[in-house]
């Protein structure tokens, strides 16, 4: 972790300037940096594209994107011309050596004029299969070497299977030195995912009983009630699995159950990570089709609106066996978890947008109240919700007013609205600031990816051996097919999803 400093002065060359990534996230988050003070006094913004476009219509382009994705931030005349100045477009292909002799003696220009070596942070915002070009060439163009004021950021998918994320880092780390490659995972970014670490490891009330003796077992979700929209081509050769769950299920993961950290240094803290990881169980093949569920959704209706099926999305193959939904349960071989299943599920066109974790307490070792005056018996739950409503509650049993005992579900929250008045920053102007901090430690390091797909891989290989028969099925507004409720009832549980602030109470302890 960095101290609160302003990073010192920087380049920032964006490759994929022209992309929806640019126009939507990076640009927006660095605009609302601008607008919070957090950017260096010396910053240039360098769009790297092969379309024709002048600086003034690049800055166009991206006024749009920021008007539309950082409307907290004042756009006035004043703000917004400080902030494009900044900004200038280099026309090229990633694959001519010519774009990167342009933009190494560019980057020397602006260390003369600023009388300083910035920091070069370049961000790949292109597809996975340019990744390592792009690394070569500016291997080749001396911006690379074991220098830290070069840094290189690569989005997911990092690799498609464990045997491509190897070679990647092989290829990555010939060039790059480890401590210089920032691999992004924007759920590292989101507050509330941060704040797992603060909730256990600042607090010594909840560390005492976070393990198997009081816990019964924890469910991850990542629902969407989206499609894949525009993006189509890309998902149909990802799917659920290598899109959410070797990810951002896998990082929420490892923040609940890892070993508290003997400090917050970046390495501490993926280390204990990577830990989490190397205990999960395999899956064995024959408890394949018991312990991993996929799913592919089909028509359905949402809040009141029809949505075609997945096979029908634009540039998705019609016969496509593509997951949208994954379940997955776990186990982690260690002291703290041994025999606690840890169930993950994600999924594209389910009911709501909603991510939350829940951690489920073991019952009560003897219950002393009869059943008759249990009204909805609940078990002990911590929610952590990332998304929506973001907080934390804890749901407990007490006592209803009255003259006679009668026991009803109760719940303290914590409600991040309510607490704090300040605006959130979103995932990516964190995770940009850190990259200019030289922070690592939200990014994933080399045997942290691998460790993951290790994991992912088998389940992806046993999916692609045998096409599913079922295929679409689940309907789209639903929560997935009915084999994912077997996965926990399996071990006599069930999914959990809290009803909305606008529910009624009573569906509280219905499972979802
Ligand atoms: C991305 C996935 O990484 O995360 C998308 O590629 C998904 O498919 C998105 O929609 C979800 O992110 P968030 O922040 O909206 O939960």
């Amino acid at each position: 972790m960095k101290p609160y400093t302003k990073p010192s002065a920087t380049v920032l060359a964006i490759f994929g300037a022209g992309g929806d990534l640019t126009w939507r996230k990076l640009v927006p988050a660095l605009y609302s940096l601008h607008c919070g003070s957090w950017l260096p006094e010396h910053i240039a913004i360098i769009g790297i594209d092969r379309k024709q476009m002048t600086d003034q219509q690049f800055r166009q382009h991206l006024r749009e994107g920021v008007a539309q994705f950082a409307p907290q931030c004042p756009l006035t005349k004043e703000s917004w011309g400080e902030f494009a100045r900044r900004i200038t477009c280099q026309v090229g292909e990633i694959d001519d050596q010519e774009t990167y002799r342009i933009l190494a003696d560019n980057l020397d220009t602006i260390d003369k004029e600023w009388k300083a070596p910035a920091n070069r942070i370049f961000y790949l915002a292109v597809p996975p299969m340019v990744v390592e070009s792009i690394a070569r060439h500016l291997g080749h163009a001396k911006m690379a070497g074991n220098d830290h004021r070069h840094r290189i950021v690569v989005e997911k998918p990092f690799g498609r299977d464990l045997h491509s994320a190897r070679k990647l880092n092989a290829a990555l780390t010939r060039i790059f030195d480890e401590t210089q490659i920032y691999r992004i995972d924007h759920y590292l970014g989101k507050e509330t995912v941060q704040n797992i670490l603060a909730f256990r490891f600042a607090n010594s009330l909840f560390e005492p009983i976070w393990n198997r003796r009081y816990i019964d077992h924890v469910q991850i979700t990542v629902a969407e009630d989206l499609g894949v929209g525009h993006r189509g081509s890309y998902y149909d050769h990802a799917g659920a699995l290598r899109d959410m769950v070797q990810n951002h299920l896998s990082q929420v993961l490892c923040l609940i159950a890892m070993e508290p950290p003997v400090n917050y240094a970046a390495d501490e803290i993926r280390n204990k990570k990577v830990d989490v990881l190397r205990a999960i169980r395999p899956i064995p093949q024959d408890h394949m089709h018991k312990n991993a569920v996929r799913g592919q959704y089909g028509p359905g209706w949402i809040r009141g609106q029809y949505v075609q099926g997945y096979r029908g999305e634009p540039n998705v193959d019609p016969e496509s066996s593509t997951d949208t939904f994954a379940a997955i349960k776990y186990l982690v071989d260690s002291w703290r978890w041994q025999d606690v299943p840890f169930y993950l599920r994600t999924g594209k066109r389910l009911p709501r947008k909603e991510s939350l974790v829940v951690i489920q307490f073991r019952p009560v070792p003897h219950q002393s109240f009869p059943v008759s005056v249990m009204t909805r018996p609940q078990p002990n739950r911590l929610l952590i919700r990332i998304h929506p409503e973001e907080g934390i509650v804890l749901q407990f049993q007490a006592k209803q007013p009255g003259e006679m005992m009668r026991l009803v579900p109760a719940q303290m929250r914590f409600s991040y609205r309510e607490t704090f008045h300040n605006r959130p920053p979103e995932a990516y102007e964190t995770l940009l600031l850190d990259v200019m901090l030289e922070d690592l430690t939200q990014f994933m390091r080399a045997d942290q990816i691998e460790a993951s797909w290790a994991l992912i891989t088998p389940i992806l290989e046993a999916w692609e051996s045998i096409a599913p028969a079922d295929f679409p099925n689940y309907l789209a507004g639903t929560w997935g097919p009915e084999e994912a409720e077997l996965l926990t009832a399996q071990d006599g549980n069930s999914w959990y999803s809290p009803p909305l602030q606008n529910e009624p109470a009573e569906q509280e302890a219905e499972p979802s």
